[in-house]
């Protein structure tokens, strides 16, 4: 499935930071799906305006719900492990959010018509941000991109043809990783760090 984004485009870093600060404001007081009710704040994002990669994730736990801040708790510190083993710097590199921007109740997976309320966000951020490289992180993220008959294990660590410009790939989410151990060969963390080292040395490429 391919997408278009917004044709508008911000120049530089300044420009960026301006837009996502005015979409963030509309999304703190948004109401228009029933998790207004039941968040402490909005989770929009962590990291720079103009990083080369975004990282999209699912929806913010009770961790990410106090803090206001995506990827914290013991998710944010799995993640951030597996970034810097594999070369990648989650302060200067990422630009982080999630699929929806308020916590769903136990932490339950969102519904459809959650998702959809909170695209015009996501969608915003994407066409902001115009990162190089986009990292589907789990099942949730990846099936707002491509149908969703196709499984995270049949499609995860392939670069996706999605938008023109923006490298898109989906992977193993932490709090998949943090219930699985092993790293031997072929299990989900070997996958990850695999796919990881493949997100580097593509940034590379495109950074040169
Ligand atoms: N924390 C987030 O912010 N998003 C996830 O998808 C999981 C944990």
């Amino acid at each position: 499935m391919k997408h278009l984004l917004s044709r508008v485009v911000c120049k530089n870093s300044d420009e960026k930071q301006k837009a996502l600060a005015e979409l963030q404001n509309i999304c703190n007081q948004c109401k228009a799906c029933a998790l207004c009710n039941t968040r402490t704040c909005t989770v929009f994002s962590d990291g720079k305006a103009d990083a080369p990669i975004m990282l999209i994730g699912e929806s913010p736990g009770p961790d990410e719900d106090a803090a206001g801040k995506p990827f914290v708790g013991r998710t944010g510190q799995l993640l951030n492990t597996f970034l810097a083993e594999a070369g990648l710097d989650r302060e200067n590199d990422f630009y982080i959010c999630n699929t929806i921007k308020c916590k769903t109740p136990q932490s339950r997976v969102p519904t459809n018509e959650e998702k959809r309320a909170c695209q015009p966000y996501l969608f915003g951020q994407i066409s902001i941000v115009r990162p190089k490289i986009i990292l589907l992180c789990g099942t949730t993220a990846m099936h707002t991109f491509v149908d969703e008959d196709l499984k995270l294990t049949d499609i995860r660590g392939k670069w996706l043809n999605i938008f023109d410009d923006i490298e898109v790939m989906a992977i193993f989410p932490p709090s998949y990783l943090l219930r699985q151990h092993s790293t031997e060969p072929n299990t989900p963390r070997w996958f990850t760090k695999k796919d990881l080292e493949k997100v580097k040395a593509t940034l590379d490429d495109l950074t040169l």
